[in-house]
């Protein structure tokens, strides 16, 4: 294993999109930022400077942070943010993880523009266990504004409304030719007749998922969330922020341009040519500009082609690669997961939109959760977050006199090492939404999922224990419910939250708390010197 350094320079930049310039926040002036490359079990090092006004920390979304929880990077949980001025080191080591992964900015809505890409190779002389690429491709997905994005929260917050939705899509960085800047170039991917290329997918949108398509050309799905899956076809990649899929493209043509799509799946109801993102796969050797255009993209809403992909997703479960899904379980847990609205004297409306996981927004501290944990400092959270809805809950009903949550920073506390089953209930309280769940810390097990009121009795029965898909992110179906399992294996306190950035705002959040284990292996590292004072 290697050490590998990096230095992140958080800046402001210039950028032009959409035929309009402004600064944004940056990670050594790039957009999308650098990709960190390592192999499986190296130790990263990536030393963080701050240059600009905001408070800064940076996440490694799916480093599961064996025992270094303080490198997590979430601001007021694991560390409080990177103050002006200031400098942090994160340091990790890549356990037993290959594939591709992110990192992007978790404070405000830095994120937006304050991403890229974690690649992770095997070890050497390992190979993958599909056929060897001969070349790779990073693959960012995001949304870009035209108007500065922490004033759009920040407005949305006063009014207690959503907020404005993005102007466009972005392929690594570019939405292309759209209604309103037809002038702009969109990301060009050029490939070689025959050749074979992996793709490495990231939806680094804030909150939009994504279909993703090329024109004419058809994706084998070998990898998500760095895990890896049994290959399959497919024509549309369906991707929720957070979410990283690798895929083998094959250049199975001679010459041409294909066009390369990113569409929203479930959005606002407005004009999809404004937000599709437009990149080219091009053919070397090709004159001229005539692209094969895509015949069809998926219309929004298209939950039979979300859904025809996601149930495709199973771990690959070979010898080499076992699937350990924990059939013993400790903590049987069902969370409901919706939005709300709160009374606000001040806001438009009387009121604000909230989001609760259990019934409980949850408040940020002041204090960041896991030095409180390890510190043992009262009074910053409570452990008594519900392991089960305290209301009663319909999916299909209107609970009109429930639209209120209680607010609260409470954590649910894990015994090292115990076995969890955790179903994510969506109540479509206010209105049913898909929403991506993501847990630090730990891959988790994605052993059911269906639409209604998950039913305990019935649906245990059909999980799929053997090899069901091993990630990060999951989506819980809007109207539905998803279940996952894991084990409590790292020590620490591990946020979980809705990865639509503007539900997490909204308070759609919580943490888990993991016991230290008495023995050396079993408990987190002591805080390094440098780490973050709030
Ligand atoms: Cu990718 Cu807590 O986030």
């Amino acid at each position: 294993a290697m050490v590998r350094h990096y230095k992140f320079n958080v800046v402001m930049k210039n950028a032009t999109r959409l035929c309009s310039t402004k600064p944004i926040v940056t990670v050594n002036g790039k957009f999308p930022g650098p990709t960190i490359y390592a192999r499986e079990d190296d130790n990263v090092l990536i030393k963080v400077v701050n240059h600009v006004k905001y408070n800064v920390s940076i996440h490694w979304h799916g480093v599961k942070q064996l025992r270094t929880g303080w490198a997590d990077g979430p601001a007021y949980i694991t560390q409080c943010p990177i103050q002006p001025a200031q400098t942090y080191l994160y340091n990790f080591t890549l356990t037993g993880q290959r594939g591709t992964l992110w990192w992007h900015a978790h404070v405000l809505w830095l994120r937006s523009t304050v991403h890229g890409a974690i690649v992770i190779l095997p070890k050497l002389g390992v190979p993958y266990p599909f056929p060897k690429p001969h070349m790779e491709q990073v693959i960012v997905l995001g949304e870009w504004w035209k108007s500065d994005t922490e004033a759009i929260i920040n407005e949305a917050l006063k009014s207690g409304l959503a907020p404005n939705i993005s102007d466009a899509h972005t392929i690594n960085g570019h939405p292309g030719p759209v209604q309103g800047c037809a002038s702009q170039e969109g990301f060009s991917l050029e490939v070689q007749p025959k050749n074979t290329y992996l793709l490495r997918i990231i939806n680094a949108a804030l909150n939009e998922e994504l279909f993703f398509k090329i024109a004419n050309h058809q994706l084998t799905v070998v990898e998500v969330d760095a895990t890896y899956v049994k290959p399959f076809k497919t024509d549309t990649i369906v991707i929720a922020p957070g979410q990283t899929t690798n895929v083998l493209l094959t250049a199975k043509n001679k010459l041409g341009n294909y066009l390369v799509a990113a569409s929203p799946f479930m959005d606002a109801p407005i004009v999809v040519d404004n937000k599709t993102a437009i990149a080219t796969l091009h053919y070397s050797g090709t004159l001229g500009s005539t692209t094969t255009t895509l015949t069809s993209l998926p219309p929004k809403n298209a939950t039979s082609i979300a859904n025809t992909f996601t149930d495709s997703l199973r771990s690959l479960n070979s010898k080499k690669y076992p699937a350990k899904v924990p059939l013993k379980i400790d903590h049987n847990l069902l969370f409901t997961v919706s939005l709300g609205i709160n009374p606000c004297a001040t806001c438009v409306n009387n009121s604000r939109v909230v989001a609760d996981i259990n019934n409980v927004t949850f408040v940020m501290p002041k204090t960041a959760l896991l030095q409180a944990h390890f510190f043992k400092i009262k009074g910053v959270f409570s452990d008594d977050f519900p392991g089960k809805p305290p209301v009663a809950y319909n999916f299909t009903g209107n609970q009109l006199t429930n639209f209120a949550t209680t607010k609260g920073t409470k954590l649910y506390r894990l015994a090292y090492n115990s076995t969890v089953e955790l179903v994510l209930q969506d109540t479509g309280m206010l209105t049913p939404e898909n929403h991506p769940i993501h847990l630090h810390g730990f891959n988790f097990f994605v052993v059911g999922r269906g639409q209604g009121n998950f039913d305990s009795r019935k649906d245990t029965k059909k999980f799929n224990l053997v090899d069901p898909v091993e990630r990060n992110t999951v989506g819980v179906p809007a109207g539905g419910w998803t279940a996952i399992r894991f084990r409590a294996d790292n020590p620490g306190v591990w946020f979980m939250h809705c990865h639509l950035e503007i539900h997490t705002t909204w308070g759609l959040k919580m943490a888990f708390v993991v016991d230290n284990g008495k023995g050396p292996n079993e408990s987190i590292l002591p805080p390094p010197g440098d780490l973050p004072k709030c």
